[in-house]
């Protein structure tokens, strides 16, 4: 069973087609990244995984349970970061993680513990006092990220995680990402090349709704005959479909 599976996804706003017709799927354990420009629809797509949106056509399920008709049970299994919604500003760290982990069905005492073993997991300790709205950017999503994992979903949306962050600050999320990998499903977008090639497992291109192109940084790289993957990853966006030209590139070969 996929963790993710989606067959002619359709989403529209008015006459702007956001997801058209994508066919994705993501094996269970698997970091899997989305790329594409600005508006290419990913995170449309992810509104959709979560059951946040209906799409308006074909199907989307997460580990064969169907976003639609099992809503609530989609919802039970995972979790997204950002979503700015769920960090309350005025409560600190602590309190923050204590909260979710409350709302997430844990007793007092199981909350405080939680809260605890998150803050040192992802050191977080610094801060631990501070109230949300007075965190560093880089502080500010890491928190969220925990706040996300309280749930212990079994798939994970990280909607540009590093965002704006300094060098260090996202070195210092690879390196939670890393540690996550393997323990769950996830499904990342990224606009920063280099973060894609660094943690996926497999990278999928949207371009206008669909996946264009789908592998990893170095098949995609030979794929387009790039010199390396950011320019493969403009190649595939500007609807240079470099996968056809390689098959016709070997025929000619043989
Ligand atoms: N609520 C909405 N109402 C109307 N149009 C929307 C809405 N949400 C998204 N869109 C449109 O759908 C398309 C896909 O948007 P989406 O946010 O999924 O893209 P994205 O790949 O996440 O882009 P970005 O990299 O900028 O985050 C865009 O044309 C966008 O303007
Ligand atoms: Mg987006």
């Amino acid at each position: 069973m996929n963790a993710v599976f989606t067959e002619k996804l359709v989403k529209k706003y008015g006459n702007t087609v956001a997801v058209n017709g994508l066919d994705l799927k993501i094996e269970q354990g698997e970091l899997y990244s989305l790329l594409g420009v600005n508006g290419a629809g990913k995170s449309t797509t992810i509104k959709i995984l979560s059951a946040l949106v209906r799409p308006d056509g074909g199907k989307a399920e997460i580990f064969g349970k169907d976003v639609v008709k099992n809503a609530a049970e989609v919802k039970g299994m995972l979790n997204v970061s950002p979503q700015e919604s769920a960090v309350a500003a005025n409560l600190t760290v602590w309190e923050n993680l204590a909260f979710i982990a409350q709302i997430y069905g844990f007793s007092k005492a199981q909350a405080k513990e939680k809260a605890e073993k998150t803050i040192e997991e992802f050191s977080l300790e610094e801060v631990r006092n501070k109230r949300a709205k007075t965190l560093s950017g880089g502080y500010a999503r890491r928190l969220s990220i925990a706040m996300a994992l309280i749930s212990e979903p079994k798939l994970l949306f990280l909607d540009e995680p590093t965002l704006g962050l300094d060098v260090i600050a996202r070195s210092a999320l690879w390196k939670i990402i890393e540690g996550l990998k393997g323990k769950m499903t996830i499904l990342l977008t990224t606009h920063y090349m280099e973060e894609a090639e660094e943690l996926s497992d497999r990278i999928g291109v949207m371009v206008k709704g669909s996946l264009a192109a789908e592998g990893t940084a170095r098949e995609l790289t030979e794929k387009c005959f790039a010199k390396d993957f950011t320019e493969a990853f403009i190649k595939i966006s500007q609807g240079d479909f470099c996968e056809k030209k390689a098959a016709f590139a070997e025929k000619e070969s043989e």
